[in-house]
C-alpha cells in the first residue's frame, strides 16, 4: 500500500467519524433534546454530548483535512481547485475550513456567551443549533456524493 492508499484509507475514516458524529447529534441528539420535560434537561443533554464529541472532532477534522492535503500535493492536482468540473474539490475544502474555524475559533472563544444565552432562552437557542446543524449536515451529505462520484470518474458538466 503506498503513502496515496494510506492517506486516502485515513481520510474517509476521519471522515465517518466526524460527519457520522454530526448525523447523529443532529437526528438523534438534539431531537430527543428537544423533546425533554423542560427545556433546561434539554439543553443539559445536548451540551453534555456535543462536549464530548467536539473534543473528538479535534482529532479527526485535522487528520481529514491533513490527509486530503497530502493526496492533492502528492497527486499533484491543485489545480482542481480552479475548475468547476471539481467542484466538490472546493466543497470538500470550504466545509473542512468553516468546521475547523468552529471548532478551534468560534467555539472556544463565544462558549461563554453561548451558555448565557441558553441559559436566558434555552428552546430558541436549541431551535438555532437544530437548523444549523441540518444545514452543515445537508451540505456535508452533498460534498460526500460529489467526492465519492467524482473520485471514481464520474464528470458532472
Ligand atoms: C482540506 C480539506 C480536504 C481536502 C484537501 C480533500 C482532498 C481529497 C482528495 C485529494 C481526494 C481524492 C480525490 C481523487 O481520488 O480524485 C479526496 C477524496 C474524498 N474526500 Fe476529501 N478532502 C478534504 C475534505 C473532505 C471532507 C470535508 C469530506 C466530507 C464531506 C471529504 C470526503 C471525501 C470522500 C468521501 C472522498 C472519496 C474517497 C474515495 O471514494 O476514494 N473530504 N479528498
Amino acid at each position: 500500500m503506498d503513502d496515496i492508499s494510506v492517506a486516502r484509507v485515513l481520510h474517509v475514516l476521519a471522515i465517518i467519524h466526524w460527519i457520522g458524529g454530526l448525523a447523529f447529534v443532529t437526528l438523534i441528539v438534539l431531537p430527543m433534546s428537544r423533546s425533554r420535560g423542560t427545556v433546561e434537561q434539554a439543553w443539559s443533554l445536548f451540551e453534555n454530548i456535543e462536549r464530548r464529541f467536539s473534543q473528538q472532532v479535534r482529532i479527526s477534522i485535522p487528520l481529514a483535512g491533513a490527509t486530503g492535503l497530502w493526496m492533492t500535493y502528492r497527486m499533484d492536482i491543485w489545480d482542481r481547485f480552479a475548475d468547476l468540473e471539481y467542484w466538490w474539490m472546493t466543497a470538500m475544502f470550504g466545509l473542512w475550513l468553516a468546521f475547523m474555524l468552529m471548532v478551534f475559533v468560534v467555539e472556544p472563544h463565544f462558549h461563554p456567551k453561548f451558555a448565557k444565552n441558553a441559559q436566558r432562552d434555552p428552546e430558541k437557542v436549541l431551535l438555532r443549533v437544530s437548523r444549523l446543524h441540518q444545514c452543515l449536515l445537508l451540505l456535508a451529505a452533498l460534498t460526500a456524493f460529489g467526492a465519492v462520484a467524482g473520485s471514481h470518474g464520474v464528470r458532472f458538466f
